[in-house]
């Protein structure tokens, strides 16, 4: 039982709490600093998207004359490029954290009632970080995206699969990150179910930086794409172990 409890980094006791303070559907009042209403919040990110791929779309079809000022040389991409290798490097360390913890073999590193919060900042880095990655794109001569290549999966000009593996992480991340504000709403069934799509988001985004990097080949690229993945991978294999030992 006390293994099915830490199952995602979550120290006896604290799922109720943790559902009390950051579980109410109706509101994302994580602290009393924000006080905003979850639908508002929602319906503001939506709209802005829907505006975005409106204007682009006309855009595309010739209705309206949008005119991407692109500064000449390559920083946008170079900086892009580091952007999506730190962010690879934060949502493996989440999903590592989050597997450290849940198997107790992190216990030694930091406190459990810290993990969750680590766990928690290390996600919401790697996220920014990848929309920092994705946005940079933008501004880039070379590749040309616009806002539709980088929304929406499998449509950009360069690479599209490869690309569209990392958009696909991306949004897959974004679910499971949103999810923490949702858990009361979802029950602890449904969230584990949704936590349980940071693994696809993380083999998504090692195949798309592995496929799409210009550095996917760079032996230093791949040794550390090799050691996030067998790292998870081992640690997946552990916990799996340690649940079914419990069980029986
Ligand atoms: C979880 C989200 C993501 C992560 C962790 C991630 C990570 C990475 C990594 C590590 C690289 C290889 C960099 C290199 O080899 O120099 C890369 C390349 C690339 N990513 Fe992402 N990415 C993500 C999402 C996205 C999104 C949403 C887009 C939007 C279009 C995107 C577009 C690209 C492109 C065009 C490249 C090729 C750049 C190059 O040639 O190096 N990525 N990404």
């Amino acid at each position: 039982m006390l293994r099915r409890n830490l199952l995602f980094c979550e120290p006896q006791g604290r799922g109720d709490a943790e559902t009390r303070r950051h579980g109410d559907a109706g509101s994302i009042a994580a602290s009393p600093r924000l006080r905003v209403p979850a639908p508002l919040l929602w319906g503001a990110g939506a709209g802005l998207l829907a505006l975005l791929l409106g204007l682009t779309l006309a855009a595309r079809g010739g209705l309206i004359t949008v005119a991407i000022e692109r500064p000449d040389g390559h920083w946008f991409w170079y900086f892009s490029r580091t952007a999506g290798v730190t962010a690879y490097l934060a949502l493996a360390l989440t999903v590592l954290w989050g597997l450290l913890a849940s198997t107790a073999v992190g216990d030694g590193l930091v406190a459990r009632a810290r993990c969750v919060d680590l766990h928690r900042w290390l996600s919401a880095v790697g996220l920014a970080l990848a929309a920092a990655h994705a946005i940079l794109l933008v501004g880039d001569g070379y590749v040309q995206f616009d806002a539709l290549d980088v929304l929406v999966p499998f449509v950009a000009p360069y690479r599209p699969v490869a690309v569209g593996l990392g958009v696909v992480a991306a949004y897959l991340a974004l679910v499971v990150y949103g999810s923490l504000w949702l858990r009361g709403w979802l029950g602890q069934r449904g969230w584990r179910a949704v936590h349980f799509l940071s693994f696809p988001a993380f083999g998504l985004a090692t195949l798309h930086g592995l496929l799409a990097g210009t550095d996917g080949g760079a032996l230093w690229l791949r040794a550390l794409y090799l050691l996030a993945a067998g790292l998870v991978l081992w640690l997946s294999c552990y916990r799996a172990l340690s649940v079914l030992s419990a069980e029986s």
